[in-house]
This record gives structure tokens, sequence and C-alpha cells, in this order.
């Protein structure tokens, strides 16, 4: 098969790691891609959100599957236009994908398909937003209502504080995205990952983990696109797993195709555990970043007949996936400033470097200059992995990998997977 995969981030590195080992591959082309992905296979300069550009790749390669990595090319229209073109293609339509490009959007479809998630209130203006506090107690969830890169989330310890998300949200902190702020009921209980495939009509679950998205340690600072993740993660008993599926994954997939958009791709269910059960944080129409790169390491079966099920409608002829019997765990280097400005162009040495068969370095953010040297082009940069017979072993792996790294300018968490390490 001739696959073309869409995106440049730490995702897409392990989603073409793990399509790369497939014996289904005849030729891989990424696109942007990054310098890791260059390794493993070709790469095209076309931006993800190039709609034309990438359909007209896509014919030029003949690809028979294309594979979308993140929300952007999700919400630019990219399946829309393959579907138009006869090509086949693994991500949901924009139509779809509202599900993730606008939470009030998505907490709207939760309260008519019955969805549990937390109250809220949308806002689009300030006078409004401030008084809606008074309906809430702290601490206080402030949102933004578009796409904002995981960053658009505020959880104010104080009323002063919400008031300062909310005027910072309004007042064009994340563009268009923060035009509506969403304002939220604070949800206690442990946060995690899963994820499910569908093809329209048939679904499947396809593996859970769970993410740090605090900057630092300790659960500290401000919210991230995510700072690390590990798989298995304990919160996900089979009867939280059952319950997801029940309440939220079914409905998620038969409500959006009731309303003309059947899904066709991954869908990331964020939720709560919550002592009520699990209720919804938000979805995502993608792979998770960095919830995939654990996701792949552990993964066994072949990835590739998943991706094509989904775009084909043969789902329901697909057997579970196969899950290796060993932990996981990704330690994301950032570039300091990170979620904020991050340091740019900054020196990495080493992470290239041959790290033994449980470690794998995947670039999330990472460009190479004119002279070859690698440097930093993105707030979260390299996304350092690990995998061993249980999560201690996972982590030790990773974090010794990251000692054998340089770059100045990098920062990542210590205590990564701290939840299931406590337990
Ligand atoms: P989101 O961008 O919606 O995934 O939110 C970022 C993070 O904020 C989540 O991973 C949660 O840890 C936290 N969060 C979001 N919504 C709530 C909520 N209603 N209650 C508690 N924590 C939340
Ligand atoms: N790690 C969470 C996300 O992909 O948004």
């Amino acid at each position: 098969m001739n696959i073309l995969l869409v995106g440049a981030g730490g995702r897409e590195h392990a989603l073409a790691w793990k399509i790369a080992q497939s014996p289904l591959l005849t030729r891989l082309v990424a696109a942007p891609g990054n310098p890791g992905m260059a390794a493993l296979c070709e790469t095209r300069a076309v931006g993800a959100t190039d709609v034309e550009a990438l359909t007209a790749l896509a014919r030029e390669i003949a690809a028979d599957l294309v594979v979308i990595g993140p929300e952007l090319s999700v919400a630019a229209g990219l399946a829309d236009a393959l579907q138009a073109a006869g090509i086949a293609c693994f991500g949901p339509t924009a139509q779809a994908g509202q599900l993730e490009s606008s939470k009030a959007f998505t907490k709207a479809f939760a309260d008519r398909h019955g969805l549990p998630t937390a109250a809220y209130v949308v806002c689009d203006e300030a006078a409004a937003a401030r008084a809606a506090l008074d309906r809430f107690e702290a601490p206080y969830v402030i949102k933004a209502d578009g796409l904002a890169a995981g960053k658009g989330v505020v959880i104010a310890s104080t009323r002063a504080e919400a008031e300062a998300a909310i005027d910072d949200a309004l007042g064009g902190r994340f563009g268009a995205a923060g035009a509506r702020v969403v304002i939220e009921e604070f949800l206690e209980g442990e946060i995690g990952s899963l994820f499910a495939l569908c093809d329209g009509e048939a679904s499947l679950l396809f593996g859970w983990a769970q993410d740090h998205k605090r900057a630092f340690d300790g659960e500290q600072g401000p919210n991230t696109g995510g700072m690390g993740t590990y798989s298995p993660a304990p919160v996900f008993t089979p009867a939280l797993v059952e319950q997801i599926r029940e309440r939220l994954v079914e409905p998620a997939f038969a409500g959006i195709a009731a309303e003309g958009a059947p899904y066709r791709g991954v869908l990331f269910v964020e939720l709560m555990a919550t002592k009520h059960g699990p209720k919804l944080v938000e979805f995502n129409v993608r792979f998770g970043d960095p919830e995939c790169q654990v996701l792949m390491l552990r993964l066994k079966s072949d990835l590739v007949p998943y991706l094509k099920a989904c775009a084909t409608g043969t789902l329901k002829d697909m057997p579970p996936p196969v899950w290796r019997d060993e932990a996981a765990a990704c330690v994301v280097v950032a570039a300091r400033g990170y979620p904020g400005t991050p340091a740019s162009g900054g020196e990495i040495r080493g992470a290239d470097q041959d790290f033994g068969p449980d470690a794998v370095v995947f670039h999330a953010g990472t460009q190479r200059d004119e002279a070859g040297i690698l440097r930093a082009a993105g707030g979260r940069v390299l996304n350092v992995c690990g995998k061993g017979p249980d999560l201690e072993a996972a982590l030790a792996t990773a974090y010794g990998a990251i000692e054998r790294i340089e770059f100045a300018d990098g920062f990542f968490r210590r205590d990564i997977g701290w939840r299931a390490l406590t337990r």
C-alpha cells in the first residue's frame, strides 16, 4: 500500500514509526513530516492544512490511504476533499470534526445525546461571563471555545483569577478560538484518555493512557498539550472502560451519525473518572499527543489494517487490537518558555543515537539547519519514550535516554506516572 501521512509532530512520528513496520506498506510519504520522520520515510514540504496540495500529493503517489494526524487538517476539511476525490482517508470530515473544534458545540452535543459531562455556560461577552461565575464555585474552569493546542484552559483557584482568564480569552489571546468562552463545573477525579475507532458505523476501542497536562512537576503550572504519558494506566479498570464505551463512545458515534456526519477515524475521549462514573471532559478528533506515542509502543497488531478499515467501512471485520504485555512511558522535552513563547533554535545533540531496543525518541518540534544541526522549532521538542516489563522500568528507560541527550534550552517533568506509582 501507498500511504500519505499528514502532520509534523511527535504523534505523527510515532504513527510513521509504526506504519513503517507494516508488511503491507509499499511506500510511505509524510507531509510535511519532521527530521525524525525523514529518517523513516519520504517527506514532502506540504503544509498540513493545504488541502488542495495534499489532495494533489495523494493523487501523485497513488495513495491507497491518507492518514490525518492533526486536528487542524480535520478542521480544514481535508477528509471532505479526499472523499470527493475518491481517496480513502483515515480522519473525520470537518462536520464530524466539530466535536473538537468547538467546545460549545461539544457541550451542546453531549446534552442532545445524553452524554455525562460537567455543567456549563457559554458566553461571548465579558460582563456576562463574569456574572456567570456566580453559578459556579472555585476552582473555576474557563475554556477558550476553539482550537488552542491544549493551552486554552485555565483552572482558576480564585474569582479574580477566573475573571482575568475570561478577559484574557475574550480579549483576543487565542484569536478567533477565544471569541467565546465556556465556563464549567470543576470535576473531581482522575483524568484519562481513551481511544476508539469508527468507520461510520462499527466502532472498536483502541487503547487508553494517562497524560499529564500541567507544565511542571506536582501538577503545577499552566496547562499544556501534554507533558508525558503512560500506558497501561491503572485508573482504567475494566468496569470504567465498559462504562466509557456505553455512556460516551457509543452514544457519541451514534449521535454524530444521526446528525448526518458519520465518524471515520479515531475519537479521543478525554474523561474524568469521578465518583459518579466517567464524565466527558472533551473529545478530540485525532490521536492524543503524546498518548499516541505510548500506544504505538504497546500495539502489537499491525496498525495499517485498522486505519484502512476505518476509511473503507470494514471495521466490523477487525478483531480487537492486541497490546504488548509491557508498559510504555513518554516524557516530553519542551523548550524553555512553553506553553508560552518557547525558546526557539536551541541546539539538540544526541537525539538520534541508538538508545537500545526499549527506547525510542520521537521528534515533536525540531528542524535541521543548513549545517545539518538539529534545533528546537516548537514548544514540545522531543518525546522520549521507553518500554519495559512495568511502568518503573519503562520510565527508567525513558529518563535514562534523556540523560544522553544534550539540549540546554529544554525542560521536562521528572514525575511522569506518579499517579500510578503512588497508588
Ligand atoms: P482540556 O483542554 O479540555 O483537555 O482541558 C485541559 C485540562 O484541564 C484537562 O486535562 C483537565 O485536567 C482539566 N480540566 C478540564 N476541564 C475540567 C473540569 N471541568 N474539571 C476539572 N478539570 C478540568
Ligand atoms: N495530550 C492531549 C492532546 O492531545 O490534546
